[in-house]
């Protein structure tokens, strides 16, 4: 299945759906015990990369990491199951969902411990930009995150604007000193 002239124009969430467990061990933890925020944030990408992988069958890269919620603390010895999704699809670049749940193998009590929206472009292996295929929302739930991705991107492209423009001022506010 490696040949680009198979690829469907339009893909469904399903078939992006991906999933990765971890024991958590002293390597990945901090001076508490507690697995460290880092770790837990490449167990993300790595998730949020294999929903990407699937929906576009090419290359991706990280293009952003936002939005990500550290609900509650995981412990040395507990089990992390992520699971992702592609939730929108846009010209060359998607936004995944990540959500992750942490159990403890002894009383087997599993909660949701973080949860985070990743943003990949689809590239081919020279690293050029390649358009990915549609997403179909299909349940009630798909379609909800379906609209929200597109206001997250909204909100994104407002904030990298504001950036750009409050740092254009500061190099004006800098040459004024100077000058
Ligand atoms: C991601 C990357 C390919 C984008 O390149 P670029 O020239 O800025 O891209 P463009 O402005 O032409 O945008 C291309 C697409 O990426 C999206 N994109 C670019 N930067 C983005 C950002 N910061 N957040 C979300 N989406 C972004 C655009 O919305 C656009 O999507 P669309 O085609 O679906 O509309 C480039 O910045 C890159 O290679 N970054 C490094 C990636 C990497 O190494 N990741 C690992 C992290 S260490």
């Amino acid at each position: 299945m490696s040949s680009q002239g198979i690829q469907p124009s339009i893909r469904t969430v399903a078939s992006t759906q991906s999933e990765m467990t971890e024991i958590i061990l002293p390597n990945d933890t901090n001076t508490l015990g507690n697995l460290l925020g880092g770790r837990l944030m490449h167990f993300i990408d790595v998730t949020g990369a294999m929903a990407a992988y699937r929906h576009a069958r090419t290359h991706v890269v990280t293009a952003a990491m936002d939005h990500i919620d550290f609900i509650q603390p995981v412990r040395l010895g507990d089990l992390v199951t992520l699971k992702s999704s592609v939730n929108r699809a846009f010209t060359r670049s998607m936004e995944v969902g990540v959500k992750v749940w942490a159990e403890n193998t002894r009383t087997g009590a599993v909660s949701h411990v973080a949860s985070a929206y990743l943003v990949f472009v689809a590239v081919d292996e020279h690293g050029r930009m390649q358009t990915v295929p549609q997403l179909k929302p299909e349940t009630p739930d798909e379609i909800r995150r379906h609209e929200d991705a597109l206001r997250r991107r909204q909100h994104r492209e407002r904030e990298t604007a504001r950036r750009k423009e409050a740092k254009l001022v500061t190099a004006a506010l800098a040459d004024g000193e100077k000058g």
